[in-house]
């Protein structure tokens, strides 16, 4: 792309405000800025307009989840057919770690934080130390992706290399860097970072699949005979990946996909519940829900939005691949941006400034045919850690590790 075609890509975004203190800068800056502009999608721009009147929601409605006692009477069928699966070399695992950590407080990847008490136990290690599990009980290594971001791709990778992978064997593992998506003001024109950087953040979990196939990991995959993808998030440490009895429950269902909810601990508890929005599947928030949503129970007393998805989803890649060009809707978050003001000051927000653009995993589930909804044991593989101190932090998952026999 030329100066010109650089000007007229602003243009056309109404961001030429971009360019403000180009003038101003060294010619490094300059192209940087240009590369960064030329590798922006402004597209998300286009979809904002409509923030302060949301989409509504489709029609919400209850979804039954496949019950414990269910899955325990079919466990030995379900187990044989998921490591069968495996041991055929059908399932490959993604991690999504491209986000930012922020509420742990923690300077770095969320995946090189270290829980152990008596020695380093790192994230990153407890999660390769569970799918090594599976490793062994199928006999073959399996595919293991992580989503980075430009925030913290170089610093995974080298944290991974510098720890021999935990054991993995590092020619079964790859890394892809999710999109980052322009951060807006209150008035909708894109923010400067610094005078010659664009505010970027990364664009959502839910960017994974379209990041994925850019870097031609899923046409790779198919070649190979892969069909389905464990994609899971990085904060739990009791993640149980590649769940041989899940993997067999899902293919026995015919559904493109499956999600590992828990029953909620409280009406409260901060997870997205399994639903049907106009009768298909669907999560709403906790945030989306009415304080009559959370209490709502059935004729058998249970709650009706009570099975609360732990982020670990079973996907058939051939249904995501057919289902891509669907538009995934953007989601708006209201957030603390640094920036430069119009003079090029630096501002350093207390209160929201500004608006984030993502994406979220679970939107793709509502896009694809049928989805099982799979209940866990959530003191056997629920541990997210996503607070410093509290409910969700190091302590509860030390706790809930401790439980499992797990030494820290
Ligand atoms: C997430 C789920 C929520 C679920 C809960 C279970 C989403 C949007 N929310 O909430 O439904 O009940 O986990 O613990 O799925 N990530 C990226 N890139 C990003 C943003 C996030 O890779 O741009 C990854 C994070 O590294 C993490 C995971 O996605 O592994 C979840 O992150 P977060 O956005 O913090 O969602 P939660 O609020 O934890």
């Amino acid at each position: 792309m030329n100066d010109t075609q650089i000007t007229e890509k602003l243009r056309a975004a109404g961001q030429l405000q971009l360019l403000r203190f180009y003038d101003e800068l060294d010619d490094r800056e300059k192209q940087s800025l240009k590369d960064q502009i030329i590798q922006t999608d402004f597209s998300y721009l286009s979809r904002f307009s409509s923030k302060d009147n949301p989409a509504s929601r489709g029609v919400i409605t209850p979804l039954k989840a496949m019950t414990l006692s269910e899955i325990a009477c079919r466990q030995a069928e379900y187990e044989e057919a998921g490591l069968k699966a495996l041991a055929s070399g059908r399932i490959a695992a993604v991690c999504l770690a491209g986000g930012m950590g922020t509420r742990l407080g923690f300077d770095g990847p969320k995946g090189c934080f270290d829980i152990g008490i008596t020695h380093p136990v790192y994230i990153f290690q407890r999660l390769i130390e569970n799918l090594m599990l599976r490793v062994k009980s199928c006999g073959r290594w399996i595919w293991l992706f992580f989503m980075t971001s430009e925030n913290n791709d170089e610093a995974t990778r080298a944290f991974l290399e510098e720890h021999k992978y935990f054991g993995y064997d590092p020619s079964y593992i790859r890394f892809f860097r999710q999109e980052m998506a322009p951060a807006v003001g209150e008035d909708g024109q894109v923010l400067l970072e610094t005078k010659s950087r664009i505010a970027v953040s990364p664009n959502g979990n839910g960017g994974w699949f379209r990041s994925m196939q850019s870097a031609g990991f899923i046409s790779l995959l198919q070649e190979q005979g892969v069909d389905f993808l464990n994609v899971f998030a990085v904060d739990n440490v009791l993640q149980n990946i590649c769940d041989p009895v899940f993997i067999g429950a899902v293919l026995d269902s015919g559904c493109a996909s499956g999600s590992k909810v828990v029953r909620k601990n409280s009406p409260d508890e901060r997870v997205g519940a399994m639903c049907l929005e106009d009768g298909r599947t669907s999560v709403i928030e906790y945030y989306e829900m009415s304080e009559a949503m959370r209490h709502e129970t059935g004729p058998d007393g249970e709650r009706l939005y009570n099975f609360g998805v732990t982020l670990n989803y079973l996907f058939r890649i051939p249904d995501l691949v057919k289902a891509a060009d669907d538009k995934l809707p953007v989601h708006f978050a209201h957030k603390k941006i640094e920036c430069v003001d119009e003079e090029g000051n630096r501002v350093m927000p207390d209160q929201p400034n500004g608006w984030k653009f993502e994406y979220f995993i679970f939107d793709i589930l509502h896009i694809l045919d049928g989805c099982l909804p799979f209940e866990i044991e959530r003191n056997k593989e629920f541990a997210p850690i996503k607070n410093a101190s509290g409910t969700d932090s190091p302590d509860s998952a030390r706790e809930l590790c401790r439980m499992n026999g797990i030494i820290l």
